[in-house]
This record gives structure tokens, C-alpha cells and sequence, in this order.
């Protein structure tokens, strides 16, 4: 009996061992298909900034291989040719993802969004160039609401299933007998559930006025979906800022309505605003991002300047608009009352005193925190570096080049093509009609709510030639 004891003791300890080998391999084998956390690290700053993660990945990451064979699925849900650039995205050549993009493993392969995705200009002088990128510019063309829609519209169509899918990646990649299971039974099923909880998230967009390329509704994303607040019926689209040169910034209000006050909070945000959560938050990373901003020059005209012309153009500046944009102005960076500038107003309604109240509380008992986040009356007057590719110009992107803008309100463009990034060096702004322009573009009409291209007078009685003089002037900002 005893013998007989001991070797079933001796049996069952061997299973159990083989159990807890199956198991720890079993374990080890999801853990590193599905959550090792690989990070990417570039050594230079304007790379991170391109293509460094801002904690989007968990949260919001498309896994690589779907995101990169979605466009030639469902290239009939894109508005033109040529895959993820028919909506503004810009991809360098020889790189693995478009400008803004990132890479990232965390078990396996996504794509996350970063700052560079919206804060990067580009320009070209004719339709035929490459185009010339400025990291920490606006971008003009990048359509966001265009890439939400199209993962939207590819999840419900029944082409997204794991067949087509997979069918698909074996042009790019063979995927082991594992990846294989993982993805056909996981991991495409649950991106195909994610996109379509995302679609859902956005369906307020849908009662709204287009953002059109360029633009975004900046903070009801974060009202509705981050902070939890009830649903509303503001608008908020708004124009991408440059974030560049934050040295020459500092105590400026910040965002068009000056909601926040410190940058580090503005970084900060701007990746929870991108889908980076509490607990993903890469404060050290961002830490960098903030770092490169501040040091970061914006680029030089780079067409001729008429000198002379510009130097009379300089007195001006001084007389008309230093006092709110020069830097060491009087008001440079500081909140003007909407009434005052009377430009449209829809953009500063859309942010509450609630919802500032209620974001400062957001980061509570982590070791980064919001407490700068409030409710203002007006617009900031910003600064004006690198404004030559800053157009379409003021807070809502609503009049298309300086030379618009010095004109009387009535006599600006009530219609125009926003997305286009030719450059027209003589009104001062991207080329915003024409066929090329209808072609590419979205047509921007300000009727529309939230769309206004009134207010902001000041410059407007000048005579022609004084214009003209100030305009070569604000080229060499
Ligand atoms: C989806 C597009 C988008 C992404 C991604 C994005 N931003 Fe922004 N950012 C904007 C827009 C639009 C504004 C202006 C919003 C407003 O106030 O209406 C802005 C404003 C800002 C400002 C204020 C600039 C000023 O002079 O007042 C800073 C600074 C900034 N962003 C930094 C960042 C950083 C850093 C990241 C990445 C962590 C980031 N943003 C990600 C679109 C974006
Ligand atoms: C009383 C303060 C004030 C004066 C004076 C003023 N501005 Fe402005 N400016 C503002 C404010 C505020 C905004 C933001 C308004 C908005 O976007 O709704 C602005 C926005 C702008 C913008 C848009 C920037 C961008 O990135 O889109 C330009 C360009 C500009 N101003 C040029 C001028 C010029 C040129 C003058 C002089 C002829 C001038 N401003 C005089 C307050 C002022």
C-alpha cells in the first residue's frame, strides 16, 4: 500500500510539474503575443517627435498589420487614390508609417497617433513636388474627422472579417501558425469591436458642421468621452496652432481661448485629448515633446522678401498690431474679450467652466496632475512666428490667406478649398481656388455654423500700398 502510495504521489507530482510547465508556457506565450511592451526610442528629438509614442498605443492602437492593408481593402471608402495620404497624412519615404504615426510592440504590432500628426506643416510650390515638412507647424491638410470615419465605415462592412484580412497581410507578412490563430480568432475580431465602439463614441460628430481638413472639435472628445459630461450641442471646431518656439511663450495663455496656462499641463492633455490614458501617460516622453518645442525655431520664409518693402511694412506692425502680437506687446498672449476681437464665438462657448472644473480634478492622486485648466471670455492674441505657413488664418481657419485677412470682412472669401497645400506666395496663405484646389480640398463655407470669417478688423482701412508693405513684413515672422 505504502509503495503504491508513493508512486501515485510521485505520478501526480510529475503532472502537476507538466501542468505548470504547459501553463507557464501557455502563459508566456499570450503574455508575449499579446502585452510585452517593447519600447521604441529615437535618439534624436524631431524623430520622437514624428514617431515616438505618447501612450495612444493601449488604449487606441490599430494593430499594425490590419491598419496597414485596410486602405487597399476598402479603398472605396477613401475619397481619392493613394491610401492613408488621401486624407492629408504625410509619409516620408522609407519610413514604416506617415509622419505622426507610430510603431509600437505591446504584444504585438500598433499604430498610435502622436503630436506630429496635426502639429507638422507642410507646403510645396507645385502640385507636382514632394512636400517640404516643418515638425511643430500646423497642418493643414491632415483630416482627422476622415480618418475616424473611414475606420468607422471599414468595421461595419462585412469585408472586415478575418478571411479577407488575412488574405490580405500575406502581401506584407507571413504570420506564424500562433500570430495566425491569435489574429483570426482574437485579435481581428476585437479590433473590428474596438472600431465600431470608437464610431460610436464619435456619433455626436455627426450632428455637426464638418471639420474639414486642418481642423478639429478639439475638447468635446475629451468633454463627452474622457471627462463623461453630458452631451451638449457646441461646436467647437478650431484650426491646429503651431507649437513651436514655446521659449519666446512663456506666460502666454495657451489653446486659441487660453483654457490652459502651463505648457507641461498642455502637453499633458494634448495626449489624453490623443487617447493616451491615466495609467499610459509617458510623462518622461512628453517631457521631451515639451522640451523640442521650446527650443524649436520656426522655418524661414522661403521665397524672396522684398527687403525694403518689409522694413516699411516693420512701422506698420508697430503702429496697427504689436501691441497684441509682438513679443514683449503689451496684450501679446493674453485673453482678448470675444466682443472685442469679434471674430466667431462657437469655439470659446464650446469649452465650460464644468468642464475645466472637472478636468483640473482628472489626474487626482497621480503623480502628474491638472490644476491650470479654465473658462475664459475671448481669444488669445497670439504670437505670429512662422505665420507665412500658418494659413488658412484666425482660430476657426476661416479666411484663407493675409491678404484675405487685411481685407474689410465683407469682401473676405465667403467660400473657399481648405487641404490643398500648394503654396501662393502672393496672397500669403495655400492656394484655396482652382481646379486642383476643388479637387483636393474641402470646400469651406463660412455660412456655416461655427465657420464665421468676420471680426478681427484691425489692418483693414490701411491703404493698398501700406498692406502690401505690412504683408511683406509678417512674411519674415
Ligand atoms: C488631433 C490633432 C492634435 C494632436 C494629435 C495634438 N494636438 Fe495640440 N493642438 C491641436 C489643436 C487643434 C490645437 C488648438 C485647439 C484649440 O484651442 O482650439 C492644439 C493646441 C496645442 C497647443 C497650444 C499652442 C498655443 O500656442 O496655444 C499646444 C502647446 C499643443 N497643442 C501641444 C500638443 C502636444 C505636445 C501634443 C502631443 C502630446 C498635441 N498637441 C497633440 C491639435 C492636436
Ligand atoms: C487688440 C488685439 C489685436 C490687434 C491690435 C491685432 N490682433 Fe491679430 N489677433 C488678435 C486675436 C485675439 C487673434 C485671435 C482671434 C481668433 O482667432 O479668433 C488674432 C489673430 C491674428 C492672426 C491669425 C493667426 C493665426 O495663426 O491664424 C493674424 C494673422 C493676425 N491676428 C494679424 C494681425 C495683424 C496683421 C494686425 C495688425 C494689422 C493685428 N493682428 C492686430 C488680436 C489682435
Amino acid at each position: 500500500m505504502k509503495i503504491f502510495k508513493e508512486k501515485l504521489g510521485r505520478i501526480l507530482a510529475s503532472i502537476a510539474l507538466v501542468v505548470v510547465l504547459l501553463g507557464g508556457v501557455v502563459g508566456y506565450t499570450a503574455w508575449y503575443h499579446l502585452f510585452r511592451e517593447v519600447p521604441i526610442t529615437y535618439a534624436s528629438p524631431e524623430e520622437h517627435f514624428k514617431y515616438g509614442s505618447i501612450g495612444t498605443e493601449p488604449s487606441q492602437g490599430v494593430p499594425y498589420w490590419i491598419w496597414l492593408v485596410l486602405p487597399r481593402i476598402f479603398a472605396d471608402k477613401l475619397p481619392h487614390p493613394g491610401g492613408y495620404t488621401a486624407l492629408g497624412i504625410t509619409w516620408e519615404e522609407g519610413k514604416e508609417t506617415p509622419v505622426g504615426f507610430t510603431k509600437k510592440t505591446i504584444g504585438f504590432p500598433r499604430v498610435g497617433i502622436t503630436c506630429a500628426v496635426c502639429h507638422t506643416a507642410t507646403y510645396r510650390t507645385s502640385p507636382l513636388e514632394k512636400p517640404h515638412i516643418f515638425p511643430a507647424g500646423p497642418s493643414s491638410k491632415f483630416d482627422l474627422q476622415g480618418y475616424i470615419r473611414f475606420l468607422g465605415a471599414t468595421a461595419k462592412d462585412p469585408r472586415f472579417n478575418a478571411d479577407s484580412i488575412l488574405d490580405e497581410i500575406k502581401y506584407n507578412h507571413e504570420f506564424s501558425w500562433i500570430e495566425n490563430l491569435l489574429y483570426r480568432f482574437l485579435i481581428i475580431p476585437q479590433t473590428k469591436k474596438a472600431l465600431l465602439k470608437q464610431d460610436a463614441d464619435f456619433a455626436w460628430m455627426n450632428s455637426r458642421p464638418n471639420w474639414g481638413p486642418g481642423r478639429i472639435d478639439p475638447f468635446n472628445p475629451v468633454k463627452f468621452n474622457t471627462l463623461q459630461l453630458p452631451q451638449d450641442d457646441t461646436i467647437g471646431n478650431s484650426d491646429m496652432m503651431p507649437i513651436w518656439n514655446q521659449k519666446l511663450h512663456q506666460n502666454f495663455a495657451l489653446h486659441w481661448d487660453g483654457l490652459e496656462t502651463s505648457l507641461k499641463e498642455t502637453v499633458q492633455t494634448g495626449a489624453i485629448g490623443d487617447g493616451a490614458t491615466k495609467d499610459s501617460l509617458p510623462v518622461a516622453d512628453l517631457q521631451r515633446v515639451e522640451d523640442y518645442i521650446t527650443e524649436l525655431s520656426p522655418p524661414k520664409y522661403p521665397f524672396t522678401v522684398d527687403e525694403k518693402l518689409a522694413a516699411k511694412g516693420s512701422q506698420i506692425f508697430a503702429s496697427n498690431c504689436a501691441s497684441c502680437h509682438a513679443f514683449g506687446g503689451e496684450r501679446t498672449g493674453t485673453v482678448i474679450p470675444v466682443d472685442e476681437v469679434g471674430t466667431d464665438r462657437h469655439r470659446l462657448d464650446m469649452w465650460t467652466q464644468q468642464a475645466a472644473e472637472t478636468y483640473n480634478h482628472f489626474g487626482d492622486g497621480y503623480p502628474w496632475d491638472f490644476s491650470q485648466l479654465r473658462k475664459t471670455d475671448g481669444y488669445v492674441s497670439v504670437s505670429l512666428d512662422g505665420l507665412w505657413i500658418r494659413a488658412p488664418y484666425l482660430h476657426n481657419g476661416s479666411v484663407p490667406s493675409l491678404q484675405d485677412l487685411l481685407a474689410k470682412p465683407e469682401n473676405r472669401p465667403k467660400t473657399f478649398y481648405r487641404g490643398y497645400d500648394v503654396y501662393d506666395s502672393q496672397k500669403v496663405g495655400f492656394v484655396s481656388e482652382g481646379e486642383e484646389a476643388k479637387r483636393v480640398g474641402f470646400k469651406y463655407d463660412t455660412s456655416v455654423a461655427a465657420n464665421s470669417n468676420q471680426g478681427h478688423t484691425y489692418g483693414t482701412d490701411l491703404a493698398s500700398d501700406d498692406k502690401q508693405a505690412l504683408i511683406e513684413y509678417l512674411k519674415t515672422l
